[in-house]
């Protein structure tokens, strides 16, 4: 492999959605079990075997990592970065992929490209030499809407000739259900205007980050660094028959907003494709609804969700002694190694008496704890969306029932966001023989063009 230039930045962020391909759109969703979501993983012959996990990716210096799947991409030198974009990572399907955002206003790309050379794996610090030449060992494609996309095939990724998902996440997933490879990446192309063409690069890397903020830069670096953890996959084989879903979508022809994808798009590679789907496949024969003036989507509010993650880790918030919070929903009880790990779990909404069979089950959840700041991820299924979110991470006893008080939370407006990853929480400092706690919570909307139903608190 060759290698690459510049820097790597880190920004907190926030990003991507999760096109969870599942299914859950109806609104009784029993797959209990599902704790975590990739789509490749609805096969169920993968259930408890670790797999890349997109909610996990770092970035280096290693050792020092910093949760984040976004780099900062600077025009001209990397120092000043005055004029900065981005590129998200991704796994979708049986790919890595790095979607490059558009390029500053009034520039177009000419070219992207991404250089990966092999780094080391898990945190142990016997790492290959950093890369002397960064120049792109993958072409990106640029896309219709001024975005380029680079898909990066798991099998060139590992060098393992195969389309076999239990074989590519083995060789992926070395270490199991932990940390993983780690990668020298660079990013580097040329964007155009009315004025000429100039070169692009990643930031700098980040040497030190604290106080939410880089402190500190690394100006040698013509590289930024890469890494990700896994996580078993967790759709199991039904025992019985279940629903497996018929992917036929909505009635609704206004084809929202919120890109909802529509259909589980299978499980296989999931293709670029898509740019601004809608007209495309208008199968949809059925004369219904074309009547012109399609009623316009709104947001209803659905109500309360928690998150819970299994039934030995979920503890009833109203089960706790002193303030019982007198409410349904789930507090969880991670170590710190629990967290560093990585935990996850469904959202649900409406668990009155938290009886699950009676929740709705809206998204996923995860949380996952690097250098002592936890992140939590939500990631809600299509229509659903989250207007608040609230997370509280702290020792037990749980003195603060109001979501409102909890340690981080977020309001968002309009239709809502449907994924969301937190800023740091640091992990606390929970004296001996306390507990730590984490309690996920949040709003949830979905787009209807109907009438909203009662919202479920
Ligand atoms: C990256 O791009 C692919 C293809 O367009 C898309 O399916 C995926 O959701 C994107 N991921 C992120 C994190 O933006
Ligand atoms: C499910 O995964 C197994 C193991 O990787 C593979 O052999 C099988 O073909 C997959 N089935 C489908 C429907 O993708
Ligand atoms: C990182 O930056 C913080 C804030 O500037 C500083 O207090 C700390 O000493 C730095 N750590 C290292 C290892 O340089």
């Amino acid at each position: 492999m060759t290698h690459f230039n510049k820097l790597v930045a880190i920004l907190l962020t926030v990003i991507g959605v999760t096109l969870v391909t599942a299914s859950p759109r109806a609104a009784h969703v029993q797959v209990l079990d599902r704790r975590w979501s990739y789509d490749v993983c609805n096969n169920c012959s993968l259930y408890g075997i670790p797999a890349p996990d997109k909610t996990t990716f770092n970035d280096g210096p290693i050792g020092k990592w910093h949760a984040d799947r976004t780099y900062n991409l600077c025009l001209g030198s990397p120092p000043d970065c005055s004029q900065k974009w981005t590129v998200t990572l991704d796994f979708q399907g049986l790919n890595l992929f790095l979607n490059f955002s558009k390029a500053p206003i009034g520039y177009t790309y000419s070219t992207a490209g991404v250089f990966l050379a092999p780094q080391g794996v898990g945190f142990g610090p016997s790492f290959n030499p950093p890369p002397t030449d960064v120049t792109p060992t993958y072409k990106c494609v640029i896309n219709a809407d001024g975005t380029a996309t680079c898909i990066i095939p798991f099998s060139v990724l590992t060098g393992k000739d195969t389309t076999d998902a239990a074989v590519l996440f083995n060789a992926l997933c070395p270490l199991g259900s932990r940390q993983a490879l780690d990668f020298y990446v660079a990013f580097s192309g040329y964007v155009t205007n009315s004025a000429g063409t100039y070169a692009f690069q990643q930031q700098y890397p980040c040497t030190n980050y604290s106080s939410a903020a880089c402190q500190s830069y690394c100006t040698s670096c013509i590289y930024a660094e890469m890494s990700y953890r896994c996580t078993k996959c967790n759709v199991p084989c039904p025992s019985s028959s279940t629903t497996s879903t018929s992917s036929s979508t909505s009635t609704s022809s206004t084809s929202s907003t919120s890109s909802t994808s529509s259909t589980s798009s299978e499980s296989s590679t999931s293709s670029t494709s898509s740019t601004s789907s809608t007209s495309s496949t208008s199968s949809t024969s059925s004369t219904s609804s074309t009547s012109s003036s399609s009623p316009t989507p709104s947001s209803c509010d659905v109500g309360t969700a928690f998150g819970y993650q299994d039934s030995i880790h979920s503890h009833t918030l109203n089960t706790q002694s002193g303030q019982g919070c007198k409410r349904w929903g789930w507090y969880e009880t991670p170590s710190e190694v629990d967290l560093q790990t990585g935990i996850s779990g469904i959202l649900y909404v409406g668990a009155g008496g938290n009886d699950i069979s009676k929740a709705i089950n809206v998204g996923t959840w995860s949380a996952v704890e690097t250098g002592g700041s936890v992140m939590v991820t939500y990631s809600l299924s299509a229509p659903y969306t989250a207007t608040e979110i609230h997370v509280d991470l702290n020792c037990l006893p749980i003195d603060k029932c109001a979501p409102g008080q909890y340690t981080y939370g977020n309001t968002f407006s309009g239709l809502g966001v449907s994924s969301f990853t937190t800023p740091s929480i640091p992990f606390p400092n929970c004296g001996s023989g306390e507990t730590p706690y984490l309690i996920v919570h949040a709003r949830v909307s979905t787009t209807t063009t109907g009438s909203c139903g009662t919202p479920v608190l």
